[in-house]
């Protein structure tokens, strides 16, 4: 007799992980002399956790701490730490008690789904997206609505996007800077967004991880202008610390008791260590700085580069480290693009299907995140390669 399976079981793959292992795999069978594979796929930071996140761990386990399990929403001194970054960074006063610790963002995702959706709610996104956002509500049986944004809107979502959705939305769930385009909302357009949402009843949740990686404007959090929306973050970016598996996010009032109780069943705590390093790291700005400098220099290069070597048609890239290429005039077939890019150029790169089931075929996602030097050779290839 046919055994049950469940609707998780139809989550479709992350494609980027995919093709981290194809690169691996070719990176893996090069002959001995042959030019390196450059790693332009891969959305994490090459360097590691700050020394003062490295040191607080060793001081931690060097005194025998336990590490044992945490509060369900963090350690205290941790939220409290968290609190205070929202007043050094945004001017904002948010009490400790709405910050809840979590496995990375991506633990807060489900977290926050469960809290505030049910099974069968409309979610809206813009497309290109980052794609557990909607493999996630898929796997929980709740609905993806996809609103398809283009240059015009530096692939974000506006306020008029969601005046046209009839009947509105239960949620609608926005990144800045994003991931694939590394755009912006900017300030008065996240305003204007939260605003609305609060307006019309539609959970805003703001994926907030790539704040302190932005190259024109400072990030504004939804936090300043909504306090019915779900903030999510990260140590994963701007902390370089993806490994660790640690993030937070910030509740409105109404789901902090709920998101406890998930919490305590579903993961007890986020990890101990973890939290440790965290908050350390918090005090390591000088070091992340330099991280972003290097970024910023290598986004320069490629901004500068890149419209020379067939790719004139750039996503503004105003924060994280991607560069979202439309690549239409050269392909239409964005994973084809990208083995043959792979193959004979050694460049790994990710096929923008993955951010954007309807028409990613025609753009690829650039990181460059990886080491400088790589990112500038990366430049020289893809001009010979074109
Ligand atoms: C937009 C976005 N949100 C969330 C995540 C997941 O991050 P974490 O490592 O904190 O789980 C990523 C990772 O690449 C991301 O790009």
């Amino acid at each position: 007799m046919a055994l049950k399976i469940g609707r998780g079981a139809n989550a479709p793959p992350f494609i980027v992980m995919d093709v981290i292992a194809a690169a691996n795999a070719r990176a893996a069978a090069l002959p001995p002399g042959a030019p390196r594979v450059l790693r332009m796929e891969v959305g994490q930071p090459g360097t590691a956790a700050p020394e003062g996140a490295r040191d607080a761990v060793r001081a931690a386990l060097l005194a025998g701490d336990p590490m044992g399990y945490t509060e369900a929403l963090g350690r205290p001194s941790l939220r409290a730490r968290i609190a205070a970054h929202y007043q050094d960074w945004y001017g904002l006063d948010l009490p400790a008690r709405r910050v809840v610790v979590t496995t990375g963002a991506s633990a807060a995702f489900p977290l926050a789904f469960l809290a505030a959706f049910d099974p069968g709610d409309r979610i809206a996104l813009a497309a290109p997206y980052y794609p557990p956002y909607v493999n996630i509500l898929t796997a929980l049986g709740m609905r993806p609505m996809i609103l398809p944004a283009g240059p015009e809107t530096r692939f974000q979502p506006s306020v008029a996007m969601l005046e046209a959705i009839d009947p509105r939305p239960d949620g609608l769930i926005i990144a800045s800077p994003c991931n694939p385009a590394g755009t912006m909302l900017h300030a008065d357009e996240l305003a204007a967004i939260a605003r609305w949402c609060h307006r019309e009843g539609v959970r805003l949740v703001s994926d907030e991880i790539y704040h302190g990686l932005s190259y024109e404007l400072p990030c504004a959090t939804a936090a300043a202008f909504s306090d019915s929306a779900i903030v999510i973050n990260s140590f994963s970016k701007y902390f370089s610390m993806t490994g660790w598996r640690i993030g937070w996010a910030v509740l409105p009032e109404d789901l902090l008791r709920p998101a406890e109780c998930l919490v305590q069943n579903m993961a007890i705590c986020a990890p101990h260590v973890s939290q440790v390093a965290a908050e350390a790291a918090f005090d390591c700005h000088a070091e992340l700085q330099d991280n972003l400098a290097a970024y910023r220099r290598s986004r320069a290069h490629l901004l500068r580069t890149l419209p020379g070597a067939g790719f004139p048609d750039l996503s503004p890239a105003e924060g994280a480290f991607y560069l979202f290429a439309d690549i239409g005039a050269r392909s239409q077939d964005s994973v084809a693009f990208c083995a043959r890019m792979l193959q004979e150029a050694g460049i790994a790169a990710s096929p923008g299907v993955d951010f954007d089931a309807a028409r990613g075929n025609r753009f690829i996602r650039f990181s460059y995140c990886g080491p400088e030097a790589d990112m500038r050779e990366a430049a020289s290839r893809l001009a010979a390669w074109r």
